[in-house]
């Protein structure tokens, strides 16, 4: 439904979820203190005063403490969803009904609807974008650089009908922008690498207060919350695959182990892989690892990690999930057309059958710890998001002086959101003393 809320225009389910966005929104804000503190100081110095942002990311609601905190800040914010799968209808009716932030973003919306939303951002012309997986800046860099049939058709629709000069405006607009997650980082990379980005951008994933604690502990949790919660599989005693030992890896191989699985690593990188090996978990090839796995997870941020091949190699009853940034983990089309179904068993688990097994698919391969659960805990949001908040002030501060490259905030403001974090969790630390201070600094001081 299109809702308009006061000087709003919208595309949410429905405005009479609001009360219950707000409820919950309010419980996830108990837990973000470092940003309460952000939007209090925001508040009084409102470091983004007339500025449009637009913020593509899982509409959640630590997204929607987010929001709210750009807002407080002076911002102009309109927010669409990161994923099709990932929104929590209640929160983008609290965020529009008592916000009045325009949120363009439906559970379960299909290809269209996600990019129809995604052009809504853009029309909302920023000054500051927000990605998780890049889709805003991707679609402004294909506009940019002319190549309008890259663009999904909702978004080259509405591109057609402007002229040149307004399109040139749309890009140049953007003072900067900042991304959420891996995936995207590894693109953005990928385009400054290539002479072709176009404004500077911030990778908050690389923050040491994001990636530490968000992927490792955030994902390592909800992943396993939203497999259990899809499907309410007993963990211990089974055998779970982990594909990836990065970040998001090697905390959901912990938490797995701690649920009393036994763990299978997968990984393309000798170093990880020995790392997992030593950290105590066996590690094989995918193709050892499907003859044996009951559970399988993705999370590597590639292509076709577990293909055909793999799939007919599984144990009847094998389950397959992915907590990567996109739905490419899994080669679902190959299993499409080698398979016979889907049947739907329960709300995010489907049933295949192939060559007289069957194999379960969760959440049709997209981010299970978002699709079935509610992605991560805001604990651990309040650091990315205090990232978030300080990258789109450092954005405003610096835009003009930052390069058209990949910048990451500058190290003590990461050091001051652990700070915070450890302050709000009533954990003290020791400080240096002078002579430990001039010791650290010396070199003439030895055995
Ligand atoms: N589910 C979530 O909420 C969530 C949160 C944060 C990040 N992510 C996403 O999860 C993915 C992983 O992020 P990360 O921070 O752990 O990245 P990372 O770079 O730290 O780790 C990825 C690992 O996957 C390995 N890998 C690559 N190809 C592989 C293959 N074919 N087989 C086995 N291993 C392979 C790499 O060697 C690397 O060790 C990204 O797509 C990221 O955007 C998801």
């Amino acid at each position: 439904m299109t809702t308009t809320a006061p000087n709003v225009a919208s595309d949410i389910k429905d405005l009479a979820l609001a009360d219950e966005g707000r409820r919950r929104t309010d419980w996830a804000e108990r837990s973000m203190p470092v940003l309460r503190q952000i939007r209090e100081r925001f508040a009084r110095e409102r470091p983004l005063a007339g500025k449009r942002l637009s913020a593509c990311l899982h509409v959640t609601t630590e997204t929607a403490n987010l929001a709210v905190t750009l807002q407080a800040g002076g911002a102009d914010v309109a927010l669409c969803a990161s994923n099709p799968l990932s929104t929590q209808d209640d929160v983008a009716a609290h965020l529009v009904k008592h916000h009045g932030i325009k949120v363009f973003a439906i559970k379960g919306e299909d290809h269209d609807t996600y990019y129809e939303h995604i052009r809504a951002a853009l029309a909302h012309r920023p000054d500051i974008t927000m990605d998780d997986g890049a889709d805003l800046v991707g679609a402004l860099h294909m506009i940019a650089l002319n190549r309008l049939d890259d663009l999904a058709p909702p978004v080259r629709g509405w591109v057609e009908t402007l002229a040149p000069r307004e399109r040139k405006a749309l890009v140049a607009g953007v003072v900067g922008s900042t991304e959420e997650t891996t995936t995207g980082v590894i693109r953005l990379k990928a385009m400054a690498q290539d002479g072709v980005l176009q404004f500077p951008v911030v990778a908050v994933n690389d923050s040491e207060t994001k990636h530490l604690f968000d992927n490792r502990y955030g994902t390592g949790q909800s992943t396993l919350d939203g497999i259990l919660r899809a499907t309410n599989f007993l963990i211990a005693g089974s055998t779970v695959v982990v594909a990836g030992y990065g970040w998001c890896g090697r905390g959901f191989a912990l938490r797995a182990r701690g649920a009393g699985a036994n763990v299978l690593v997968t990984e393309i990188d000798p170093l990880k892989a020995l790392e997992a090996q030593m950290d105590g978990y066996r590690v094989a090839s995918m193709a050892e690892a499907a003859r044996v796995g009951d559970v399988f997870v993705t999370l590597t941020g590639n292509i076709h990690v577990i293909r055909l091949e793999h799939m007919r190699l599984m144990k009847d009853g094998a389950i397959i999930a992915n907590s990567g940034h996109f739905n490419v983990e899994i080669d679902l089309d190959a299993l499409r057309g080698a398979a016979q179904g889907p049947t739907r068993l329960r709300e995010l688990v489907e049933e295949w059958r192939l060559d007289g097994k069957r194999l379960y698919v969760l959440a049709d391969g997209r981010l299970v710890n978002l699709a079935a659960a509610e992605g991560h805990p805001a604990s651990v949001m309040d650091m990315s998001f205090a990232n978030q908040a300080l990258a789109a002030e450092y954005v405003v501060k610096q835009g003009a002086r930052l390069g058209r490259d990949v910048h990451r905030i500058p190290r003590e403001l990461d050091r001051e959101i652990a700070r915070l974090k450890l302050q709000a969790m009533g954990v003290g630390i020791d400080t240096l003393t002078p002579e430990q201070r001039k010791y650290l600094a010396s070199w003439d001081l030895g055995t």
